[in-house]
């Protein structure tokens, strides 16, 4: 059931919870980094081939399905998880960054579960842990250290935005980046104990809604009935807001959903020319309480088209007219209805324990306990 509490900032919200502010300690992040993702020389590599593995086989299957599509996790190398940082931060028509920044800016003591506690924070696909700042600033606040566990697959990525976090906040911060992708960092996350604050921030709108659901539940196995997992979902409905926010002047958000296409050329040798396919994307409004509404992105092929990609031993083949969707599933990028976020929570497992939304009503900060 969704709380309604109005502020100043005619937010809709769950209960408030207060701070103290406290001081702060401190943890070598090399040396933590090396404690979580490397053990060992010999297992780190093994991890690292068995996930290149993996990746592999997730294209071929997507290359071979009907329709054809890329999985849309393939993206986020270096390179596309910068594209996807720069889009997010200079294409002015991409309201939710903004909507999500004002919400950690003016009311991030409100997704703080109050707990006598301290809270160890994990933040699930952190990208630059830029958002995370603000959470990490209030917690500190309240307790005299914190250990923050952020993970994400793009290792290089995760690796700096540690390094700079370490910078900052010096001796008060433990931080353990974990390089991994969801389901083998869960198996790393759920061996520390205590109470965490499980942030997703983002990383919902990436995702075909079957999948959203599964992480959900995958996310829950990290949680006992003190934690919170605080995750953000698009809650716009104006086709011509969203159609607009995707379709950029800045072209990067584009470039972003190609980098999975790009990748394939500068890893796996593929001669992909996009010049033969033209880039799609449309919106598709639902209401149905069990379902949600999403953006569609995919290419499309001019004419006939054949091109290897010797890293995969496959061919890319398409029939004119034939799509190749750059995302598994229905859509992404969903919209919800409050209703249909009571859903896809609940078909996780958790219970909404309220949300929190910004007044232009884009995103909803979505929070979930276990039971
Ligand atoms: C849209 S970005 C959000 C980044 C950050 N939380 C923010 O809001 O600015 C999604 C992030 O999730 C990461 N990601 C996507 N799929 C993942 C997976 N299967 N396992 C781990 N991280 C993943 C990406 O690398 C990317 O950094």
């Amino acid at each position: 059931m969704f709380s309604l509490i109005t502020s100043n900032l005619c937010l809709l919200r769950w209960n408030i919870f207060s701070c103290t502010v406290c001081c702060y300690s401190l943890l070598s992040l090399l040396d933590k980094t090396n404690c979580i993702c490397n053990r060992s020389q010999p297992s780190k590599t093994r991890r690292r081939r068995k996930m290149a593995d993996e990746q592999k086989q997730k294209l071929v299957a997507g290359l071979e399905s009907s329709p054809k599509y890329i999985p849309v996790s393939y993206k986020y190398d270096e390179i596309g998880s910068r594209l996807q940082k720069e889009s997010c931060e200079h294409n002015h028509d991409y309201y939710i960054t903004a909507s999500e920044l004002s919400i950690l800016q003016h009311n991030v003591q409100d997704i703080i579960p109050d707990v006598p506690n301290d809270l160890t924070l994990v933040d699930l696909g952190s990208g630059d842990c830029s958002k995370t700042r603000f959470v990490i600033k209030e917690l500190l606040k309240r307790q005299k250290t914190l250990m923050y566990y952020p993970l994400d697959i793009s290792g290089e990525f995760l690796i700096k935005a540690a390094k700079s976090l370490k910078d900052d906040f010096g001796d008060l911060l433990e931080v353990h980046p974990i390089a991994s992708d969801f389901i083998q960092g869960m198996e790393q996350l759920k061996r520390i104990k205590g109470v965490k604050l499980v942030l997703w921030i983002g990383g919902i709108f990436a995702l075909p809604y079957e999948d959203q659901i599964s992480k959900l539940k995958l996310f829950s196995t990290i949680m006992t009935d003190q934690c919170r997992l605080v995750f953000t979902a698009e809650i716009t409905q104006n086709r011509e807001d969203i159609l607009k926010a995707y379709n950029d002047n800045t072209g990067l958000k584009r470039r972003s959903n190609l980098n999975g296409i790009t990748r394939l050329k500068r890893e796996e040798g593929s001669m992909i020319d996009l010049d033969k396919f033209s880039y799609h994307l449309d919106f598709v409004h639902n209401t149905n309480p069990e379902f949600m509404s999403y953006v569609l992105s995919y290419i499309e092929a001019n004419d006939d088209v054949q091109f290897p990609i010797p890293g995969l031993g496959k061919d890319l083949e398409m029939k004119k007219e034939e799509h190749l969707y750059l995302h598994e599933g229905t859509g992404l990028s969903c919209k919800y209805t409050l209703e249909q976020l009571q859903t896809i929570v609940q078909k996780s497992g958790l219970r909404l324990a309220g949300t929190l939304i910004d007044k232009e009503k884009h995103v909803a900060f979505c929070s979930c306990v276990t039971g």
